[in-house]
């Protein structure tokens, strides 16, 4: 055996053992003659003191050291003298007595100090990937990946859930981001595509007769980046056979209980259920943070009459007039307040009008053009207090006025701290929600068509398909997300299994035959040989992993995650390859790559 003990597990009771150790010289310090270092692995941190009197060699050999060396110490274990107990990390009541240092490898000056706390530029922490994850935090953080997709693998085993794996190289899945494309050697000019999910394959699964399947799977997407995407990123892929929206809700449901439990040891309550309409009515978003209030407030019954031109003209429009009302916000100076109005400008709105509630009464810019009634009704419907201000937008489309407010309601809450700061032991810190009676469609300016808001093969609610020809907004589907802190976590439905339903849908969607043929076809296909009812859903692994860990972007619980330019600074992945590869892949590249990189 190297070592006896690890560096981090050693407590009072270890006070006259004799211990081996293996790790990294964390820092080194000189101390009149003698020598100290943190000798680092990955339990954590300990002591190590080397002093002349008790070692000469060792003290020696411990001026040779530096950071980030790899040695091996054998020493005894003491408790501090009183007074030096460093009540800051878990080893600090002991430090070990050094009689022989062993060098296995020294080291480079590191680019940046491994220690915590450091402000290191994002494309050096990913070059040197291996030395960033050196630091406890990000080590705790891969731990806490483990521990909870192993409590989920316990859960659905319990359950009887069978873990099956599905293709990397597949066919372009119905997702709707960009795929990342494979070429196929041996078919050439054709490509493979890299699962955005295993949507189809687990559905397949269904056919098959598995009846209840899951999988932690990779998936890919060649989308914009952002805190909570990366291009290739890890799912909790799960389908059930002869279900119905409840029983995937309860079965979702209790799984995340059981890993707050067994991981966090966080006893969760219910998740309440919030309707797609109610979450945009109420927080201008289908991803609501349910930490804070400051709702959106319905403004056209206060203004119904009004002469206040932007509001005339969008009520006439059938249009919105909404407010959110930011708690002291009357503090903000002309330049802070103007800077919202762009900020809610660049959100899509045609304006912001601010009024704060003052000693005096109302202060606006649209001061004169109110009527005594209206002002009141403001404060009175917004309840603002004195020192709050009241933030309106007014659009003739009432999804702008949601998507404005709602971002602002979530900027604002941030920037003013009116997320309240709980322990993540405290069952109140986790805002947990299903929303459901998602509309099966939205409009999509882009491709000026109806597009499903989740995936074609997504079931549809019987009572409301009426709308189908008419109005296709009122058409309800059987899907639903999990939310949790303001972050959608997953994401699920029922799938149609029904051939003449789904070529309806894909009628509706203005997809032909052939079109659905050509994408889709194997699955139709497959659902001709007696598909059972079936539906699932697919928790992002990240995202959990990434709020349990209490971090803001999940490239902190990822081992070697990209840039927001999708750029691995390690590997300097994607690169360029040679013209014999690219000949052997019938491939010819028409623009010469630019060098990647720069973040
Ligand atoms: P959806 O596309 O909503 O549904 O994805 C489900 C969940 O996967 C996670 N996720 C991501 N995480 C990190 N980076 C990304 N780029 C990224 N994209 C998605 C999110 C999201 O909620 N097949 C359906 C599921 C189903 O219907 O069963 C699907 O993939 O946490």
């Amino acid at each position: 055996m190297m070592r006896t003990h690890r560096c981090g597990d050693l407590r009072a009771e270890h006070a006259g053992e004799n211990v081996t150790l293996c790790g990294w010289v964390d820092t080194r310090r000189d101390h009149g003659g003698v020598t100290f270092a943190d000798l680092r692995d990955t339990a954590g941190l300990v002591q190590v003191v080397f002093n002349p009197d008790e070692s000469m060699d060792a003290h020696a050999a411990a001026q040779g050291l530096r950071n980030e060396f790899c040695v091996r110490i054998e020493g005894e274990v003491r408790r501090r003298p009183a007074g030096t107990v460093n009540e800051k990390i878990p080893t600090g009541e002991v430090e070990v007595t050094a009689s022989s240092v062993h060098v296995f490898s020294s080291a480079d000056t590191p680019p940046f100090q491994v220690g915590e706390h450091q402000e290191v530029d994002e494309n050096l922490r990913l070059k040197y990937r291996y030395l960033d994850l050196r630091r406890p935090s990000m080590q705790a953080n891969l731990r806490l990946r483990h521990a909870i997709i192993g409590a989920i693998r316990r859960f659905f085993d319990a359950e009887g859930f069978v873990e099956i794996e599905t293709p990397m190289l597949t066919r372009a899945t119905p997702e709707g981001a960009r795929d990342y494309l494979v070429p196929a050697r041996l078919h050439p000019g054709a490509f493979y595509a890299l699962p955005q999910s295993p949507q189809l394959f687990k559905q397949l699964f269904m056919v098959a007769g598995m009846d209840r399947y899951y999988q932690i799977v990779r998936c890919f997407r060649d989308e914009d980046l952002r805190a909570d995407r990366q291009p290739d990123f890890t799912q909790l892929d799960l389908e059930m056979s002869f279900v119905e929206v409840e029983d995937v809700l309860d079965v979702t449901e209790r799984m995340f209980k059981s890993v707050w439990a067994d991981v966090l040891g966080v006893g969760l309550p219910d998740f309440p259920r919030i309707p797609y309409r109610e979450s945009m009515e109420r927080f201008g978003s289908d991803k609501p943070d349910l930490r804070f209030g400051m709702e959106l407030i319905e403004l056209s019954d206060t203004f119904a009459a009004t002469e206040v031109r932007v509001f005339r003209s969008v009520l006439d429009a059938g249009g919105a007039v909404k407010a959110i009302v930011l708690p002291q916000g009357s503090e903000l100076g002309r330049k802070d307040l103007d800077a919202l109005v762009d900020e809610a400008k660049s959100l899509g709105a045609g304006g912001l009008v601010w009024a704060s509630v003052t000693g005096e009464g109302l202060k606006s810019p649209l001061d004169k053009f109110f009527t005594g009634d209206e002002r009141s009704g403001l404060v009175e419907t917004t309840r603002a207090r004195e020192g709050d201000l009241i933030l309106i937008v007014a659009d003739p489309r009432r999804s702008i006025v949601h998507k404005a407010l709602g971002a602002l309601r979530v900027r604002l809450a941030q920037r003013h701290d009116l997320i309240p700061r709980t322990e993540r032991s405290d069952p109140d810190h986790w805002k947990f929600a299903w929303i459901v009676d998602f509309p099966w469609f939205e409009w999509n300016d882009e491709h000026e068509g109806w597009v499903p808001i989740h995936h074609p093969f997504t079931g549809v609610v019987e009572e409301t398909l009426d709308h189908l020809d008419s109005d296709k907004e009122k058409v309800l589907s059987k899907s639903y997300d999990i939310v949790l802190n303001g972050w959608e976590l997953a994401s699920g439905s029922i799938r149609i299994h029904d051939g003449e339903m789904q070529s309806r849908m894909f009628d509706a969607l203005g997809i032909s035959r052939d079109e659905a043929s050509e994408k889709f076809g194997f699955l139709l296909e497959a659902f001709r040989y007696g598909p059972p009812p079936h539906g699932g859903i697919a928790p992002g692994i990240d995202r959990i992993v990434a709020l349990a860990a209490g971090e803001e972007n999940i490239r902190e619980v990822i081992a070697f995650p990209k840039t927001q330019s999708a750029y691995d600074p390690l590997t300097a992945a994607p690169a360029p390859v040679n013209d014999d590869q690219l000949k052997a892949l019938h491939i010819k590249v028409v623009t010469p790559p630019k060098p990647a990189g720069g973040g």
